[in-house]
């Protein structure tokens, strides 16, 4: 067990002093939490591949699963990636610093832990100025994926951090609650045309408006378990953003979704389950199961991705062993939320229509 220090900062105006301590960590090979602008991340000097490795072992993630790098500068692209593509440079000068991870073929500096052995490397820069101030001090690229044990909820606030890690990396850098609340988009820029493998922060509909053409991965808009190519998306086969419950998905247009929600509710109170429901500001009321949460409002996904994790984490505390949550729309910032609800699943999707 190690000590894991908790350092509480300013998310506008990080201390300097807080950030150095945090900085020293990285630079030894250890292993420091910190906010993005999308869920907590946990850092490791990402060109050392001992400490990249202690990454992997921390959070139990498997070591076919690579990480995505931070970078504080634009420059560092150029160092991590063998080629990279006009597209990608206009997609940095529109997006970055921001929710978006651009996958390039990989050079040579790389250690093979950081990238699980392909030959491509996953690389974003992150908004948060916690973040930025975290990895500009530490002078290197920061491998780091969310901070979360393997198959768990992302954190979006240090408590769950802490919930997951404490005891297994150096610190935290607690600077409140994320804002996005969904990972970053992962597009891959080493196919023609790009391909988005995960839906995040940076929504397809404004990644169409600036590039001529990217498709979606299958594997992005799944509605079960697919046979992947593991080289094109290695994440997705393992089990992900996953509560201890077991999760139902009920999927439709909202009129049929909230009945079929409240049939499966009362099914499984009928058999005696702690049952929980994922609602929405315009349902919630409706629901009798023990444990009711809204995500917000239908009329803004934004605060919708905000919850999500947070509202995951909090049934099993309150140890409900079913939950049943309503789909969203998939437009905008909906589709990744409706992805982490799928995956979180296990694909248990029910789709409702009017009998
Ligand atoms: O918002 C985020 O992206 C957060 C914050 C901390 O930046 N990070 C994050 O990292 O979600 P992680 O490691 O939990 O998810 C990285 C995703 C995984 O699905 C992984 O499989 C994929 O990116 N990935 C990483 N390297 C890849 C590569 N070379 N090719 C394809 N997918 C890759
Ligand atoms: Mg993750």
């Amino acid at each position: 067990m190690k000590k894991t220090l908790v350092l509480e900062v300013d998310s506008q105006e990080p201390q300097i002093e807080k950030i150095r301590i945090a900085a020293d960590f990285i630079k030894k090979g250890g292993l420091v939490a910190f906010p993005t602008e999308t869920v907590y991340g946990l850092g490791a000097d990402a060109l050392n591949s001992q400490a990249v490795r202690a990454l992997f072992e921390a959070k139990k993630r498997p070591l076919d699963n690579p990480p995505i790098v931070h970078v504080g500068d634009v420059r560092d692209v150029y160092r991590l990636a063998k080629e990279v593509p006009s597209g990608a440079e206009k997609l940095m000068k529109k997006f970055w610093p921001g929710p978006l991870t651009l996958i390039f073929a990989r050079s040579e500096i790389v250690p093979s832990v950081t990238v699980a052995g392909l030959d491509t490397i996953a690389v974003r820069m992150p908004e948060h100025r916690v973040a930025l101030a975290l990895i500009r001090e530490s002078s290197c690229c920061l491998a780091a994926p969310s901070a979360n044990l393997a198959g768990r909820p992302s954190p979006t606030m240090a408590k769950h951090v802490l919930d997951d890690l404490k005891g297994r990396i150096d610190t935290v850098l607690d600077a409140g609650p994320t804002k996005i609340g969904v990972e970053s988009t992962v597009l891959d820029m080493a196919v023609d045309p790009p391909k988005i493998l995960r839906p995040g922060g940076t929504p397809y509909e404004v990644l169409k408006r600036a590039l001529t053409m990217v498709e979606l991965h299958p594997v992005a808009v799944a509605e079960k378990d697919l046979a992947v190519d593991k080289a094109r998306s290695p994440g997705m086969k393992h089990k992900h953003y996953a509560p201890d419950a077991n999760m139902i998905v009920v999927e439709g247009k909202l009129s049929s979704v909230a009945g079929k929600v409240k049939e499966l509710e009362e099914f499984y109170m009928r058999k005696g389950r702690k049952v929980g429901v994922l609602a929405t500001d315009e349902t919630v009321s409706y629901y009798r199961a023990d444990v009711v949460k809204s995500l917000g409002s239908r009329s803004d996904l934004r605060v919708i991705a905000k919850n999500l994790f947070r509202l995951l984490r909090e049934f099993d505390l309150e140890g409900v062993e079913v939950i049943i949550a309503e789909g969203v729309s998939t437009e905008g910032l909906g589709l990744a939320v409706m992805n982490r609800l799928r995956k979180a699943s296990g694909y248990k999707i029910v789709k409702a229509s009017r009998r």
